[in-house]
Formats: C-alpha cells, sequence, structure tokens
C-alpha cells in the first residue's frame, strides 16, 4: 500500500526491498493486518507521515532472504513479526523494554522503531506490502509453531500482547473490578485477557453497538454504551459502591469522542495531541490508589489532562508500547491451550489490492468490522 496523504490509500507496485545490512532479513507477507493505531495515520494525525509511505506493523510471512549475520532465521521458515523493531542489545532492550529500543529509532527517545508507523517512529516501511525489510532478524521474528493457526499467529504481533499488557500494567488482581474504555480489537483482546488475572467483573465501555454486543459475547463481560449515560463516570462510581473500578484501562486513544470540548480542542482544531476524553475518564472513575493503564496512543505532544487528580489520588498510570517479544513465550501457551482465540475477532479478509476499501470499511466502522486482514497476491498462489 501506499499513503497519499489524510484518508487516502491505494495499492501500487515498488520495488522491492533490499537487504540493507547484514543482520536484515526480507519477509514475504502471507498476511497482514489494519490496526487502530493505522487510523491515526490513515487520518494524518500523526507527524511526519510522508506520502509514499507503507503502513503495516501487523504481518506475518516467509523468510525470503537473509543478510550475511543473521543466525537464527532460515529462509522459509514461516514467521511472526512483533511490530516494534529492537536491537535486542540496548540498555532498553535489556530491560525486555523492546517497545523503548535505543537503536532502532533515530528520530525520538521516547518510542522505538515500528514498522510502518512514520518517521517519528523510525521511518520504516510496513508489512501492508508483498515484501518487507526487517531490521535485526534474530530479534523479533518468531517462527510460527507448526501447529497455530497463522490467524492467531497474526494477532500476536500486535493485539494480543498489547491488551495482556494493559492488564498487566493495571495489576489487575483477584476480585478486581476492570473498567476497559473502547471496545475496539485492543479493548476486545483486553476484556479476553482481564479475565485470566482473575478479576470478579469487567466491563467494557464504548459508544458502537455491534461492538460491545461482539465484546459482550467474545470475553464474555458486561458492556454499556456511553451514549446512554448522563455522566460516565458517574455510571462506573456507581457501579462500584461509589468506590470506583479497582483498574481502569484506556484502549482509545488520541481519537476519542465523547466530549465536545476534548474532541474540538483534540481533534478539530489541534492545539492539543488528540482528545483525552477516555483518559479523563478512566482517571476520574478509578478508585483512589486504583491503577490507570493506558494503552490508547496518544500523540507525542502535550495533551490537557487532569493531572491535579492523579496526583491528589494517588493513582498509578502505568502505560507503554507493548513489549512483545518480552510477552511471546506465554502468550503462545494461552493460544495453544486454547485459553485465547484470537482469531475469533477477524471479521474481514481483503485482498491487499483493496486496501483503499479496507481502511474506509475499518475508519468508518462499516459492516460490523472489527479485524480487517488483507491477504497480498502472492500469498493467494
Ligand atoms: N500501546 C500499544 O502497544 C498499542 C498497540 C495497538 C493499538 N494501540 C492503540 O490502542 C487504541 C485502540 O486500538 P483499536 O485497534 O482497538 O482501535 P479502534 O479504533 O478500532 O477502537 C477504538 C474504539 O474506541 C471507541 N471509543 C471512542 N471514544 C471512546 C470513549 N470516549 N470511550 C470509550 N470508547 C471510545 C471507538 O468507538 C472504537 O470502538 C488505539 O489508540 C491504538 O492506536 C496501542
Ligand atoms: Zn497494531
Ligand atoms: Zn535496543
Amino acid at each position: 500500500m501506499d499513503y497519499r496523504g489524510p484518508y487516502r490509500v491505494r495499492a501500487t507496485e515498488k520495488p522491492h526491498p533490499v537487504i540493507e545490512h547484514p543482520e536484515d532479513c526480507i519477509v514475504r507477507v502471507t498476511r497482514s493486518c489494519i490496526c487502530g493505531s493505522d487510523l491515526h495515520l490513515y487520518h494524518g494525525l500523526v507527524p511526519d507521515t510522508r506520502v509514499g509511505s507503507t503502513f503495516g506493523h501487523e504481518f506475518i510471512g516467509i523468510v525470503e532472504e537473509i543478510g550475511s549475520e543473521v543466525q537464527k532465521l532460515k529462509v522459509g521458515d514461516h514467521v511472526l513479526v512483533p511490530f516494534n523493531i529492537s536491537c535486542g542489545r540496548c540498555a532498553f532492550c535489556k530491560q525486555e523494554l523492546y517497545g523503548n529500543c535505543h537503536e532502532s529509532n533515530p528520530e525520538a527517545t521516547a518510542v522505538g522503531g515500528i514498522f510502518g508507523y512514520s518517521h517519528t517512529a523510525g521511518g520504516f516501511n510496513g508489512g501492508q506490502a508483498e515484501y518487507v525489510r526487517v531490521p535485526f532478524a534474530d530479534v523479533g521474528p518468531t517462527v510460527i509453531p507448526p501447529d497455530m493457526d497463522p490467524d492467531d499467529a497474526l494477532l500476536l504481533t500486535d493485539v494480543v500482547p498489547t491488551a495482556y499488557q494493559a492488564c498487566e500494567m493495571g495489576g489487575i488482581k483477584k476480585g478486581d473490578t476492570v473498567v476497559i474504555f473502547g471496545a475496539g480489537p485492543i479493548g476486545i483482546m483486553a476484556a479476553k485477557c482481564a479475565w485470566l488475572f482473575g478479576p470478579s467483573r469487567v466491563i467494557v465501555i464504548d459508544h458502537i453497538d455491534y461492538r460491545l454486543e461482539f465484546v459482550r459475547n467474545y470475553a464474555p463481560c458486561e458492556a454499556y454504551s456511553f451514549k446512554e449515560m448522563d455522566d460516565v463516570v458517574e455510571f462506573v462510581k456507581k457501579t462500584t459502591d461509589w468506590f470506583g473500578a479497582d483498574v481502569c484501562i484506556d484502549a482509545v486513544g488520541c481519537e476519542a469522542s465523547g466530549d465536545g470540548w476534548q474532541t474540538l480542542t483534540g481533534r478539530k482544531l489541534l492545539i492539543q495531541a488528540g482528545s483525552a476524553t477516555a483518559l479523563h475518564w478512566a482517571i476520574n472513575s478509578v478508585k483512589k490508589g486504583g491503577i490507570v493503564s493506558i494503552v490508547g496512543v496518544y500523540g507525542p505532544t502535550g495533551n490537557i489532562i487532569p493531572i491535579g487528580n492523579v496526583v491528589n489520588k494517588g493513582i498509578t498510570i502505568r502505560a507503554n508500547q507493548a513489549s512483545v517479544k518480552r510477552l511471546l513465550p506465554r502468550l503462545i501457551e494461552h493460544v495453544q491451550s486454547g485459553r485465547l482465540n484470537p482469531k475469533g475477532i477477524i471479521t474481514h479478509r481483503i485482498p491487499l489490492e483493496d486496501v483503499a476499501d479496507g481502511y474506509r470499511i475499518f475508519s468508518e466502522k462499516m459492516d460490523n468490522c472489527i479485524k480487517t486482514v488483507l491477504i497480498p497476491p502472492s500469498a493467494k498462489r
């Protein structure tokens, strides 16, 4: 795919990627996904998203070629490739903070490199393509276990680790009430993963009825529309004996709806980096001493958040890009044992040639879309 500017993507012929460094490999993509994070790019909200770039950070594929220093991978391996690009040897990678690699993104000191996620995340081309160059090939790519469904493997590149880490960062304990804002793929999977930590209630809040219905059955959990609430924070307090939730997860990020002022300042006038509506709701409806876990993406610059409430309520906020590699071994086990069923969220399969339709359907929430998989023409052969 090829980014042409906000709301414009197309399928086009591009040069075949080549090995640029001895630790690179070239992967022939067998499937990729469109993510909620791609919508921030598609809507033109991520700085330095250059025309001509290829998006796509959720993909699996066959190793087609390896650089001279690659040791662990072989040509022909079917691999899942974590969305973060990590060197495996910097101070941050050594702490398993693979989402914060210090070497893979020369543009910033916060986030590491990410496939297909603008020059603020290193300027790498992504996997919504037939072929992709994968740097540090011995670090990220993981051979897909032979008994694993490729669709499950695909969702292990981002959705499942991000959702799981949201729960982990939330410190969910036995008996907790967990409130998850957002019923996109991440919120839905977070609701599923939350049960692995033993809470007594899992509540999801969104305003799109088909997604609420989906998560109610998939997780399963309670799910409510904020459109039908006078006041979201009061709703959460009321249903928790006026204490507030033990853990709130923001799985919405910078394109939240639901508050006119946030939408105006964050999405229309762009005087703050996106609307922080879900974050406000999370901070204000968590109990004192509770934990807010943020995986929704916010821009690199400032948002007007109620930081005073954070301090005065003693809230712990933990946030990060998911450390996919750290989590993979245990998540593979959960999938293999059947405790997690990631492919259950896939609703659409679209040929890569029709990528523009894929983005429109997902962005406009058409056709009950939850998760879209793009299939390159070479994968059909
Ligand atoms: N931290 C990470 O590693 C990581 C990885 C993947 C995705 N993300 C981010 O997670 C977020 C969710 O991703 P997704 O794929 O599920 O996206 P999505 O766009 O499909 O889902 C977002 C959902 O939030 C809902 N929503 C909007 N405003 C809301 C509000 N105020 N309260 C509750 N719900 C609201 C929308 O209706 C939508 O269903 C995005 O910001 C994405 O960039 C982060
Ligand atoms: Zn993603
Ligand atoms: Zn590193």
